[in-house]
């Protein structure tokens, strides 16, 4: 039974892999039809309406666009979506396996909003379908003629959710719906906008017809936003690595400022693809966006140890500390652990707590039970190196603890 932690890990990385592979194929791939394009020798000859030649590998390779579409069909014509469509759905099953059934640790914060962890989870499924809502409608009405006035709206529409899932739910989770919501949008993109666009074309031409250009023209407004949109997304996926991204007061800005850093970054490439010159400002732009993300997350920290302290526990929670081995195991944390893992850690030169996990009360322990048991009872990743001398009984202890809760319940 308390073995379900260990298939939990493993399961958590299995997808997290999944999830990173399939993320390369499609960044990878949009990356390079994005340069590819820009870079067209568009001055040829002949019925195509740009070339290019490329060397990679050992060979050469002389790649031809054609506007809306070639005379005939070709024989065999190979689609890009699989890579977006798998990155979705492994995000997805990440996403739920670590911010829902894991909600209670990472989704909700009971000081934040009173949710119960099943209205956590609404909002959250709910919060990213509407996303794509609001975002389609916008791109259909008139606003789609004007790409500029667009992209500001969807700057503040991103501003807003950033502001808004900070009000409910833990930072953590926070800037992950984010990232998640933009990667929504641009998954829909392909999904719901430019497959069927394409499928559209390609029906025309084995029918005989010629297409419309319109259809191009739509999928192209699309996919300069998933354009800008991929380096946020990216950043925002890294974020909880990093606690003075995520659990700092100003973090719903300092998600919302990344996605201008998406834009002078893209604009860079873009421009150096098209080989309309190499604009260098972006790169001074981005680093005052960054120093100013740093800057905004020295703001004061609200939360105290004593609010901590007195915080209620939950049925859950309780459940872990109720029990007659618990207190071997809190002060195993509190004598090994807690040094750095506290709201102002004291060992030197720790400055906020590790990835944001605190360790102090006895609410932070009941919250953290299994990463607490995989940590340092399963395996001998915390305290990093030994470094606070834990002995294989206090390691012991932990396991015992933690087996004797979730086997009691
Ligand atoms: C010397 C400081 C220090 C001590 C002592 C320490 N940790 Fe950590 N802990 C860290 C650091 C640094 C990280 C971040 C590691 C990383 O970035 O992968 C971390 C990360 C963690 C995480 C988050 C892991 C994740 O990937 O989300 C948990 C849980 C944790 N520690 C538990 C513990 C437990 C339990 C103990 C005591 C048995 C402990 N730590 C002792 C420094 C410490």
């Amino acid at each position: 039974m308390y073995d379900l932690a260990i298939l939990w890990d493993w399961a958590e990385f299995a997808i997290r892999w999944l999830h990173v592979i399939t993320a390369i194929a499609w960044i990878g791939s949009s990356f390079y039809f994005i340069a590819l394009d820009l870079g067209l020798n568009r001055n040829i000859d002949g019925p195509a309406d740009g070339e290019e030649w490329q060397v990679h590998g050992g060979g050469f390779y002389h790649i031809q666009k054609y506007m809306v579409a070639p005379e005939a069909m070709p024989e065999h014509l190979t689609w890009f979506k699989w890579e977006s469509y798998w990155t979705w759905l492994s995000g997805a099953a990440l996403l739920m396996v670590v911010y829902w059934a894991g909600g209670e640790l990472y989704l909700i914060e009971p000081s934040k909003a009173d949710l119960a962890l099943w209205q956590g989870i609404l909002i959250s499924a709910a919060s990213l379908s509407i996303g794509w809502l609001i975002y389609d409608f916008l791109c259909k009405s008139p606003l789609g003629e004007r790409p500029t006035t667009l992209m500001l709206l969807l700057f503040v529409l991103l501003t807003a959710m950033s502001w808004g899932y900070h009000q409910i739910f833990t930072g953590r989770a926070a800037l992950i719906h984010l990232g998640a919501f933009t990667a929504t949008i641009m998954t829909a993109n392909v999904f719901v906008i430019i497959m069927p666009n394409q499928r559209i074309v390609v029906g025309d031409l084995k029918a005989g017809r010629t297409p419309d250009a319109k259809y191009g023209k739509i999928a192209k407004l699309r996919s300069t936003h998933n354009n800008y949109l991929t380096l946020p997304v990216v950043f925002l996926m890294l974020s909880t690595h990093y606690p003075l991204s995520f659990a700092t007061p100003h973090a719903w800005l300092i998600a919302s400022l990344v996605f201008l850093m998406g834009v002078t970054i893209r604009h860079w490439f873009n421009t150096q693809h098209a080989r309309k010159g190499s604009p260098h400002w972006t790169w001074a732009v981005t680093a005052i966006i960054f120093v100013l993300l740093a800057w905004l997350s020295t703001g004061p920290l609200g939360d105290s140890y004593d609010d901590a302290e007195a915080r209620v526990l939950s049925p859950r929670e309780q459940s872990f500390v109720q029990l007659a081995e618990f207190e071997a195991a809190e002060s195993v944390i509190l004598g090994r652990c807690s040094m750095c893992h506290a709201r102002e850690p004291i060992w030197d030169g720790m400055h906020w707590a590790p990835k944001g996990v605190f360790l102090e009360t006895r609410g932070d322990i009941a919250r953290h039970a299994r990463q607490i048991y995989v940590q340092s009872g399963l395996s001998h990743a915390m305290p990093p190196a030994n470094i606070t001398d834990i002995s294989p009984e206090e390691r012991r202890d932990i396991r015992n603890w933690y087996r004797a809760a979730v086997s009691g319940s």
